[in-house]
């Protein structure tokens, strides 16, 4: 049995990828800024409160893991809002930047050292951070914080090599939640599914890896 952390985990992606480690015979720990219904349901150890924005939530989550060794943390939290160029709020550019990029990194740098040597860290991306798959456009604030924490995993997969800690961004696929107003190509199950495969098959070979949930491996 392994010890994963997954931070963001009361509902959508982060709720399922709870949901199917826990199935497959992992230790969850799972962390939100609300807990659920759903997230209570799967008596997990939860820990809320845990805003990914925050230094004191982030300083407080690591004080109370003090002493326990992670096998797996994977960083789901995230947000998406509009950011067409017509009109564009450059404060909602920064607050995507803040939760997806920042946030991610707060974490990692907070929590690593609590990964057990030959550990996994997985941070949930997306291919409209891929600057090479951007044929679309727009999405500024979005695609900027993706990419961003693109380039934070591939420093961690760096940094962690000597303690053989293997790094992957993970693509979802368009999955059905909240964030996309339930519109999608699969279930947040079948991701979670698909993530948690990608999280078990993840190792040294593979790390710093852009990671579609099929496998594919995506283009920066
Ligand atoms: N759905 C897709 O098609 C898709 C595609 C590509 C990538 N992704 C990525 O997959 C991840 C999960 O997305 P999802 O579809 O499951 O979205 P979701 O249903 O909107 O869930 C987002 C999760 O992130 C948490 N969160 C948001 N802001 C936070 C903060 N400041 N601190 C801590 N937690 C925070 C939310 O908690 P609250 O309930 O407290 O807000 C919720 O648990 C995200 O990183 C997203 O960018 C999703």
């Amino acid at each position: 049995m392994s010890t994963v952390l997954v931070i963001g985990a009361n509902r959508g992606i982060g709720l399922e990828l709870a949901r199917e480690l826990k199935a497959r015979g992992h230790e969850v720990i799972a962390t939100c800024r609300s807990s659920s219904a759903a997230l209570d349901a799967l008596d997990v150890e939860t820990h809320p409160g845990v805003d990914v924005t925050s230094d004191t939530a982030v300083t407080a989550l690591r004080k109370a893991l003090a002493g326990r060794a992670l096998d797996g943390l994977i960083i789901n939290a995230g947000i998406l809002r509009r950011t067409a160029l017509d009109g564009i709020d450059l404060g909602v550019v920064r607050e995507q930047l803040e939760v997806n990029a920042i946030g991610p990194l707060r974490v990692a740098a907070a929590l690593n050292d609590l990964l057990t040597d030959g550990g996994k860290l997985c941070v949930l991306t997306s291919r409209m951070g891929s600057i090479a798959d951007n044929t679309s456009g727009g999405s500024y604030g979005y695609r900027m914080s993706k990419a961003a924490v693109n380039a934070m995993g591939m420093s961690l997969a760096r940094d962690l090599a000597p303690r053989r800690i293997a790094v992957a961004l993970l693509h979802p696929g368009y999955v059905r939640t909240e964030m996309t107003g339930n519109t999608g190509h699969v279930s947040a199950d079948e991701a979670a599914r698909a993530l948690v495969d990608r999280f078990e098959a993840l190792d040294m070979e593979h790390t710093g890896v852009f990671w579609h949930a099929n496998g594919e491996v995506l283009p920066w």
